[in-house]
């Protein structure tokens, strides 16, 4: 469900025709729905009454700091996966205690930074890891509360690329060795040890590999209290749950949180989920206007001004995002590849799509980008990085200004050897 409509033929993004904002910032740019971002985080939010949970935004699918404020004022937490997450986090005004930190490689100094912030929970994804926060704990003169992130080698059967709960996956410790895990970290002087994390993968459209692993989270948690004393305080089981791109049909929020439900309510413990793409991704759209139609020898193209640094995912997942007129015209249809600008053949917003036959200078909307869209987007060919523009009923806003031609060499400097 979304707030992007057609009133007489023209796509409004709530109250604004879409074409409006277009004139108005240029293209390409990403448009999100103020309405429809409130709405996902409150459906996600009720589905899971009834238990005690927190629900963290995973920033990494999204990163406005519009978005970011929008969700921590609604009682959101966040799961971060780096110092600049952290950073943003913080400006945006979520709370140290409701943050939590995810991912294999932390630094030093993010550590750092997250131990004096006072976060919820690092969860941590290596024993070497486990040791050095401790030890920086120490330093800073701090406790460090922690989760294991187990491995529990589900398959969720969606893309490899984001698939992260198998064996051969870089991320958490298997089972096993996440009971050693915990009994060295109890011992640890300046550890807390508070919680179980897993995430399996993302974009996953069925229920049974979340219950597969929420089962298997359940038995440690049991293991760790009759074998080793430890209380365990929080599950965190990440985020995950896929959206409808195009035919997919994921379980439905009440359906998702059915499973968990379920299976805690006899356990006295607070639940954390971290989604990211279901929160955001029906919820923004990338406005981008068609440049040139060209007839090769085998396929038509339809040549726009947004490409694959712009949106990476139709060519690095061979992802399907549904591409609309941002004006219907009574038109014949035709079976065109949407490309973008860039010196690459993978550099495709769509292959063998059926479209109304559009002219340059029409504006096409690429739907569900909300999520990992602009946050994976480049200056690759030294293209700016798009603007950002947030609508609420009738009004819209920039949130984030296109750059410019000199915010692409911001920073370069000459060495002075170059004239000598
Ligand atoms: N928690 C952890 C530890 C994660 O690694 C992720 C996503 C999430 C939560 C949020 O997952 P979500 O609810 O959004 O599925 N760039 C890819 C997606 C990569 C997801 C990485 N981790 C894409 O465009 O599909």
């Amino acid at each position: 469900m979304h707030h992007f409509t057609y009133r007489e033929n023209q796509l409004y993004c709530e109250d604004v025709p879409v074409q409006t904002i277009a004139a108005a910032v240029g293209t390409p740019f990403y448009l999100y729905s103020h309405a429809t971002l409130t709405r996902h985080l409150k459906a996600f939010q009720e589905a899971f009454e009834g238990i005690d949970h927190l629900v963290c935004f995973s920033a990494k699918a999204n990163t406005n700091l519009a978005i970011l404020k929008l969700f921590a004022a609604s009682g959101c937490g966040l799961d971060i996966v780096s110092g600049g997450e952290l950073y943003r986090g913080r400006q945006a005004g979520f709370a140290p205690d409701r943050i939590v930190y995810s991912g294999v490689g932390k630094r030093i100094d993010e550590i750092d930074d997250a131990l004096k912030a006072g976060i919820l929970m690092f969860n941590l994804e290596s024993v070497d890891e486990l040791k050095l926060i401790d030890q920086r704990a120490g330093r800073l003169n701090r406790r460090a509360r922690v989760a294991i992130r187990v491995n529990p080698d589900v398959d969720p059967k969606t893309h490899p690329y984001i698939s992260t709960g198998l064996k051969k996956n870089k991320f958490g410790i298997d089972t096993e060795a996440a009971i050693e895990g915990y009994r060295l970290a109890s011992g640890l002087e300046h550890i807390e040890v508070i919680g179980i994390d897993c995430h399996i993968g993302s974009q996953i459209t069925e229920a049974g590999p979340f219950e597969d692993a929420l089962k298997s989270v359940k038995s440690l948690m049991i293991r760790l209290k009759s074998e080793m004393g430890i209380d365990i305080k929080y599950i965190d089981m990440g985020g995950g749950l896929g959206i409808t791109y195009g035919d997919e049909s994921p379980p439905s929020l009440k359906e998702y949180a059915k499973a968990f439900l379920k299976s805690l309510e006899d356990m006295a413990v607070s639940l954390i989920l971290e989604p990211g793409r279901v929160l955001v991704g029906n919820a923004g759209i990338l406005v981008t206007r068609v440049l040139y139609n060209k007839a090769g020898q085998d396929k038509q193209f339809i040549i726009v001004d947004a490409g694959m640094n712009d949106l990476l995912r139709p060519t690095l997942y061979n992802a399907f995002h549904a591409i609309e007129p941002v004006v219907r015209l009574d038109t014949s249809f035709t079976v065109a590849d949407v490309v973008g600008p860039i010196c690459e053949s993978g550099d495709f917003l769509a292959l063998d799509r059926n479209l109304a036959d559009v002219t340059g200078g029409d504006l096409l909307a690429v739907m569900s980008t909300g999520a990992y869209g602009f946050v994976m987007s480049s200056n690759y060919c030294s293209r700016p990085r798009v603007a950002e523009v947030m609508v609420k009923n009738d009004q819209y806003h920039v949130v984030k200004q296109r750059e410019t031609y000199a915010d692409l060499i911001r920073g370069e400097s000459l060495p002075p050897f170059l004239d000598d």
